[in-house]
């Protein structure tokens, strides 16, 4: 039973978090504890893209990003993964950096310590040499760069189905059971 924390930051793509946050109620069997921490642009960034508020909807466990008293601030608390979805070149450069000044860079910093799962759904583009180079330190510290990059081999026809290409990775490598589009069970 995976305890997960999602940290939702400032890039463009709310609707990946909020896709996300979906399945994690949908396989909620699988998992024994979702935690949820926003930066504030997160927040502007969901509102304007997505026109609601409704993160504040979810039955999950919500944490200030400035309350360093939560318990995946610790590793003793044991969460197991996290996800940065998405994940703006500002977070991702301070992760990079070990620069643990709030609680979304301090959970990813334990996590990385712990040695467990690190996500980061990455978005920007075009790349600069310096968010090239912080993936590749993220990457070298044992963290998966999972780029909001969607796929179309499975013929989505809607932004939901598009961005659900990025969320069904994220889920697998979480390690969670779903039934997502599987490329070698249409041949
Ligand atoms: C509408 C909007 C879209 C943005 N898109 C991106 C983006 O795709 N990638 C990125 O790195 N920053 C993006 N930003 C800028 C970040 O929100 C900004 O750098 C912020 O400081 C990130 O802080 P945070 O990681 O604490 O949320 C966007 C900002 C706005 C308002």
């Amino acid at each position: 039973m995976r305890k997960i924390v999602v940290a939702v930051t400032g890039a463009s793509g709310a609707i990946y978090a909020k896709l996300l946050l979906d399945q994690l109620v949908k396989l909620q069997a699988q998992i024994a504890k979702v935690a949820v921490v926003m930066s504030d642009n997160a927040k502007e960034v969901w509102r304007y893209e997505l026109g609601n508020d409704e993160y504040q909807n979810y039955n999950f466990d919500f944490y200030s990003k400035k309350d360093f008293m939560a318990p995946f601030a610790s590793g003793s608390a044991r969460y197991d993964t996290m996800i940065v979805v998405p994940c703006s070149m500002g977070t991702l450069g301070r992760i990079a950096s070990g620069i643990s000044d709030d609680l979304i860079t301090r959970a990813a910093d334990v996590i990385l310590k712990e040695r467990r799962k690190l996500i980061l759904v990455a978005r920007d583009t075009p790349l600069n040499l310096i968010q090239i180079r912080n993936m590749a330190t993220v990457t070298e510290a044992g963290g998966i760069i999972c780029p909001a990059v969607p796929s179309f081999y499975s013929r989505p026809q809607t932004i939901e189905e598009v961005a659900m290409t990025v969320v069904n990775r994220v889920i697998d490598l979480i390690g969670l059971e779903n039934d997502s589009y599987r490329w070698i069970e249409e041949q």
